[in-house]
């Protein structure tokens, strides 16, 4: 990838190629990359690329290189929004998830917020990329403190930072902000804000989605229904662990 990068070519190119001379001028550019990586630079970063649902997203040091398992939030996203619900998107980071499920249902209606505005930027330039700029409203807001106060939404979703501070993490996550992934002592900190929040703000029969970390289960459960949400149930990733909250506002 990174020498596809410095080539300035697709991997299926570089590919076709293996049997030529790289260029001198390549060549140093693929030293480049390969000394940011062995800074343990994600790959994501260097080439400024990471797919995610299929979709191609920019990524900068300013968000969260989008993960494979908030997929899984996508597709239940997809699943349960009734036709022509409003869904917002907390956290949007790079709108990985505000995109996918834009491109994939027409007939939503999204909004995304983050309280970075750099994350935001970003946000845009993704949006507009895949051509749904104009259907998703983007919006500076510490969860629901910027948002309209009479808004309410019927799907609300949202991989928040749930990581402990003390949490000892991999090189590569060093290079992320540590604003998208750290929440307090215990990595609950921001969820123990959303859920009330968002219970506050959901559409009679609503549901909230969220990401948690795989031993945070029991406590983010505890906090959805303490909340009064109903009907809250764990769903596992792909490789068998705990990774989403799914909950529903009563019927009023
Ligand atoms: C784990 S990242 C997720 C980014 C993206 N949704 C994804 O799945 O790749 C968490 C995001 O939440 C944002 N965030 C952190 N605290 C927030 C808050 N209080 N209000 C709104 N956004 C917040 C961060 O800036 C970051 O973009």
């Amino acid at each position: 990838m990174l020498l596809a990068n410095a080539s300035g070519l697709e991997r299926a190119g570089l590919f076709a190629r293996l049997r030529e001379d790289v260029a001198a001028g390549v060549l140093v550019e693929f030293d480049t990359l390969i000394a940011r990586r062995a800074r343990r630079e994600p790959v994501a970063y260097i080439i400024g690329e990471k797919e995610f649902y299929s979709l191609a997203f920019r990524v900068t040091h300013d968000c969260l290189i989008p993960r494979p398992e908030t997929e899984l939030l996508v597709d239940e996203a997809l699943k349960r929004a009734p036709p022509g619900a409003r869904v917002l998107d907390v956290g949007t980071g790079s709108g990985c998830i505000a995109i996918a499920i834009a491109v994939r249902r027409p007939d939503l209606r999204l909004t995304a917020c983050d309280v970075s505005s750099a994350a935001l930027a970003v946000a845009i330039e993704n949006a507009r990329r895949h051509d749904v700029d104009e259907r998703i409203d983007f919006v500076e807001s510490d969860l629901f403190g910027g948002l309209a106060p009479e808004s309410r939404w019927d799907v609300v979703v949202a991989n928040p930072p749930y990581v402990a501070d003390e949490e000892g993490l991999a090189p590569e996550l060093a290079w992320e902000p540590p604003g998208a992934l750290r929440a307090g002592p215990d990595g609950l900190s921001v969820i123990r804000r959303l859920v009330p929040e968002a219970a506050a703000r959901l559409a009679p029969g609503g549901t909230l989605m969220f990401e948690i970390g795989s031993a945070q289960a029991q406590a983010a459960v505890s906090v959805a229904e303490c909340e009064g949400l109903k009907q809250v149930a764990v769903q596992s990733d792909l490789s068998g662990l705990p990774r989403l909250v799914v909950a529903v506002c009563a019927e009023s």
